[in-house]
């Protein structure tokens, strides 16, 4: 056993002050101790709480960063996402513009006359409104009559609803008779009339395809070939709505890789910042998606969960029913962050409320579960949704040539 000897009684000052001199080393040693081992506790206590804080901040930014204000305000570096296993997905993408645009965002396509106003109004819920950005679009009632539906209704709605215009990612879409460079600003103008609103964050060309600005006597669109094969002059009138301040992005919809590199081939002022195109379970495009991130074009995924005739089989899915039941999430939401995982934005259309604040709510997939559903998605032929080449009476299929 081992003990500390207390200096003795029997007057040997010296030995006795000696002894007590030792004993005040051991003291100031002790609470020499005792203070550094205080600072390291406060110093880890200091550590593990701001790393909480950090990662309680990092899962939140989704709903803290758009509610931060304008998006053009917000010009921070997007995370890419791609095939990523970190806790989480990012929220925005940054564009050429310094811009950010929202990962998830509501489609309105299809949405009834009164449904586009009820999810508007939907989304005034303080919890969700700001994260919900508008994709508004054309609808079509005949291959030649393109009537804005939703443009008026959403516009509407956002006023009704008091949302702040900067809180709102809004996009829409220059039809196919309005490619002549002439006829490009009324066709823009009439949107933001219809919106009523000075701009738009990003307005696409919806289609690689033009048609002469007045359908045949039939009724039918008639092809225009020079504007097709050439949409350079087109780019060049968004071009110039950049620089007036009408549009603050612009991009391409339905652009295979052949007609991106036609377009890109030219003297662009200004890059498309986005090609959104079909991708889902039954028409993953893998190619399309590595080629895009290789070459630095962001995706948007249109009918990501099928469209409204294959979305009950896409959600039946057994690898997205694994992933959902695996991590406690919808099979929407599965599906939806599968899509933001492979580093595209995502267009969920709905019109109804429980489900647009279901939809906005993504999560990073384990790499296993992710690759699985990737694999599943790529071991069938590709089937598309959309594919208007025949109906328009055109005599080849437009993803493919
Ligand atoms: N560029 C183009 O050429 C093009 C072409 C097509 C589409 N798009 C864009 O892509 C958007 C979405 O595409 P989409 O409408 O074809 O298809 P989608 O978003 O894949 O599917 C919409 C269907 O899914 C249902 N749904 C949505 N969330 C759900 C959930 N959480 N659980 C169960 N069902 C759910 C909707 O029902 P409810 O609405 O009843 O909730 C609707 O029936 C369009 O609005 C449009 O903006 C672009």
């Amino acid at each position: 056993m081992f003990y500390t000897p207390l200096p003795n009684d029997d007057g040997d000052v010296d030995s006795n002050a000696k002894a007590h001199h030792r004993a005040e080393k051991r003291r100031a040693l002790k609470s020499h101790f005792s203070r550094l081992f205080a600072v390291l506790l406060l110093m880890y206590f200091a550590f593990t709480g701001l790393r909480s804080v950090l990662r309680l901040s990092k899962t939140t930014s989704f709903r803290g960063s758009l509610s931060s204000g304008c998006h053009s305000a917000q010009r921070n570096a997007s995370t890419k996402a791609a095939g990523s296993s970190s806790s989480s997905l990012p929220t925005h993408y940054q564009l050429p513009s310094g811009d950010r645009i929202p990962s998830v965002a509501l489609g309105v396509w299809k949405a009834g006359k009164g449904e586009v106003g009820t999810a508007v109004k939907a989304c005034n819920n303080p919890n969700t409104r700001r994260l919900v950005a508008y994709s508004t679009d054309r609808q079509h009632l005949s291959p030649a009559t393109v009537i804005l539906t939703n443009e008026e209704e959403v516009g509407q709605a956002i006023r009704e609803s008091g949302i702040t215009r900067s809180d709102i990612w809004l996009t829409s879409k220059l039809w196919n008779n309005f490619h002549a460079p002439e006829d490009v600003e009324s066709a823009l103008d009439d949107s933001l009339n219809k919106l009523g609103t000075e701009y738009l964050d990003l307005y696409l060309m919806h289609w690689p395809i033009a048609f002469e600005k007045e359908p045949g006597p039939d009724g039918n669109s008639i092809y225009a070939e020079n504007l097709s094969e050439n949409p350079y002059p087109t780019w060049q009138k968004l071009e110039e709505m950049v620089e007036k301040g009408k549009v603050r992005n612009i991009g391409i919809s339905n652009f295979n890789i052949r007609r991106i590199q036609n377009l890109t081939a030219n003297p662009l002022k200004v890059q498309p910042a986005v090609n959104q195109v079909e991708l889902n379970f039954w028409n993953p495009q893998p190619e399309l998606v590595k080629w895009s991130k290789e070459n630095g074009l962001l995706l948007e995924a249109y009918s990501p969960l099928g469209s409204n005739n294959q979305v009950g089989n896409t959600l039946r899915i057994p690898e997205v029913k694994n992933i959902a039941d695996k991590l406690g999430i919808t099979p929407a939401q599965a599906v939806i962050s599968w899509h933001v995982q492979r580093g595209t934005i995502v267009l969920p259309k709905s019109v109804t409320p429980s489900r647009i604040e279901e939809n906005l709510q993504v999560t990073a997939l384990p790499q296993d579960l992710f690759e699985k559903l990737e694999a599943a998605a790529a071991a069938h032929p590709p089937q598309r949704v959309v594919n208007p080449s025949k109906s328009w009476g055109l005599n080849f299929d437009v993803f493919e040539y």
